[in-house]
């Protein structure tokens, strides 16, 4: 049986509700087809912008979106996105499929529908491909409160108000689709690039430099030591693929359970990956001002069928929701470090919240899991000790069968996520809440008997959270039986708290 102890009385630090945020590029259908849809479709939308994608990503409380990449950050002129429309320049998106790119979507539309979502922009400038004069009058035009050639061109096209800009990315992997750069290269053009994204009047930009891939030590190294001081966070980028390799990713659905372990332990190295990149910065920042940004992260899989193989569609299962899960488990455990995370991407991209079809929209298992995991943000993070955690074994390999965090809220409410990432067997788990008289103890779940469960335009409820009770209460001993691959998390309504516990 696993043990818990949560230490109702030891917060450990805020948890950024920044760690749930979401990434939208110019990629396949997650802005054309999934957000915009222009003012004059059928489809109803708000100047454009698609209403049932934003009212069901407004249920979960989206506090941070990236755009406009990605790799097509660094190929991306901000200069052709504003004014009329129909006059702006049609480009080629080589890096995604080779499409034509009208602009139709651009700074406006964007800062639009952050607005709509209630979410923060998270802005990826253009260092690949692009110059600093380009990247500071983009700031300018933005942000700038007073009279300058960039304010009034803003003016011009419809905004007087400049917007509040507080997240902007200087690069995206400029170690491979931003440049192929050497670390020092880079560190030396971030602090050229850096230093003319400017704060103008009350707008206070954090400024984050393009991090390292995946377990890329040595670029954490050149960048904190070269560039540390003049940066405000640091991006990571992991993805899970679950097959061997690139080419041979695996399918997003009909998987068998070898490729269910691999996503399971390439989603579980995320840990390794954010403590030793963690270690890297302590060094050179031990007071942990500098956050880690771990902006693009999921699953990916070969495509969908017969999709084009540039857009990255891919469907959604029970094994992503077991991803965000654990994943966003992890972030927690880290979140003196972990600042923001961004999975990848929000809408018909990668391991998404939301597919569409035309009219047709429906909600992934990915989308569930932030539904159910939304109480976390900005919550407090509890202490808690797990121990004689059972085994998921397969073949000569195997994992920790749970995963678990849990954070105290504002109402003095207490959350407890669980993931039995296990596909086979369920597990008893006793779970102890010290420094805490619990009042009562109610619970969700996500889980099914398929692996790659998932939700289609014609059946879009086939998996959806549940109640779940299938636990005891017993003092201050909650015994729960967590099915096999499920995400569950508790609520535990408190009576008061047990002082001078320690
Ligand atoms: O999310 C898809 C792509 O993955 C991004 O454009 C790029 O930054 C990463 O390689």
């Amino acid at each position: 049986m696993t043990r818990l102890v949560i230490n109702g009385d030891i917060k450990k630090g805020k948890i950024n509700k920044n760690i749930y945020g979401q990434f939208a590029e110019h990629l396949g259908r997650c802005i054309y087809g999934g957000f915009w849809v222009g003012k004059d479709s059928e489809i109803p939308n708000v100047n454009g912008i698609r209403k049932d994608v934003v009212e069901a990503l407004k249920n979960i409380k989206i506090p941070v979106l990236r755009w406009p990449g990605g790799c097509f950050a660094d190929e991306y002129h901000w200069r052709d996105g504003i004014g009329p429309q129909e006059e702006r320049p049609v480009m080629v998106n080589t890096h995604w499929g080779g499409v034509t790119e009208n602009n139709h979507f651009g700074t406006h539309e964007f800062m639009e529908l952050c607005d709509m979502l209630g979410a923060e922009p998270y802005i990826n400038g253009n260092v690949g491909s692009g110059t600093v004069h380009e990247m500071q009058q983009w700031v300018e035009y933005m942000t700038f409160d007073g009279k300058s050639p960039m304010s009034a061109e803003r003016e011009k096209n419809g905004r007087k108000e400049p917007w509040k800009l507080k997240y902007f990315g200087v690069g995206n992997e400029n170690w491979g689709c931003g440049g192929n750069m050497r670390p020092e290269y880079y560190a030396d053009l971030y602090r050229r690039y850096a230093t003319y994204v400017r704060n103008f009047g009350h707008n206070e930009i954090y400024k984050i430099a393009c991090g390292p891939s995946v377990d890329d030590y040595h670029w954490t190294e050149v960048l904190m030591k070269e560039a540390g001081k003049y940066m405000h966070g640091l991006s990571l980028h992991h993805y899970t693929i679950p097959g061997p390799s690139w080419q041979e990713k695996g399918s997003a659905t009909g998987f068998e359970e070898d490729q269910w372990f691999n996503a399971m332990k390439k989603a579980l190295y995320m840990d390794e990956l954010v403590t030793k990149h963690s270690t890297i910065m302590d060094k050179y920042d031990p007071d942990k001002k500098v956050g880690l940004i771990v902006d693009e992260w999921g699953g990916w899989y070969d495509v969908e069928p017969g999709t084009n193989p540039g857009f990255l569609y891919q469907q959604n299962t029970l094994r992503d929701a077991l991803i965000a899960g654990v994943t966003l488990n992890i972030f927690q455990a880290h979140c003196d470090r972990v600042q923001m995370a961004n999975i990848a991407q929000v809408i018909n991209v990668l391991q998404s919240m939301i597919l569409t079809e035309g009219d047709k929209m429906l909600l992934t298992p990915t989308y569930h899991v932030f539904d159910l995991y939304k109480v976390h943000q900005d919550a407090e993070l509890l202490s808690m000790a797990i121990s004689n955690n059972s085994n998921y074994s397969y073949g000569e390999d195997s994992l920790n069968q749970v995963s678990a965090s849990a954070s105290i809220d504002k109402e003095n409410k207490i959350h407890i996520s669980l993931c039995n990432i296990d596909p086979k067997n369920k597990t008893d788990i006793e779970c102890c809440i010290r420094g805490v008289n619990i009042s009562s103890v109610s619970g969700r779940i996500l889980t099914s008997k398929d692996m790659d469960a998932h939700n289609t335009f014609d059946n879009n409820e086939n998996l959806k959270p549940e109640s779940f009770k299938d636990f005891i209460v017993n003092d201050d001993v909650i015994s729960i039986k967590l099915p096999a691959k499920s995400v569950a998390v508790l609520t535990v309504e408190v009576n008061n708290y047990i002082t001078n516990q320690q």
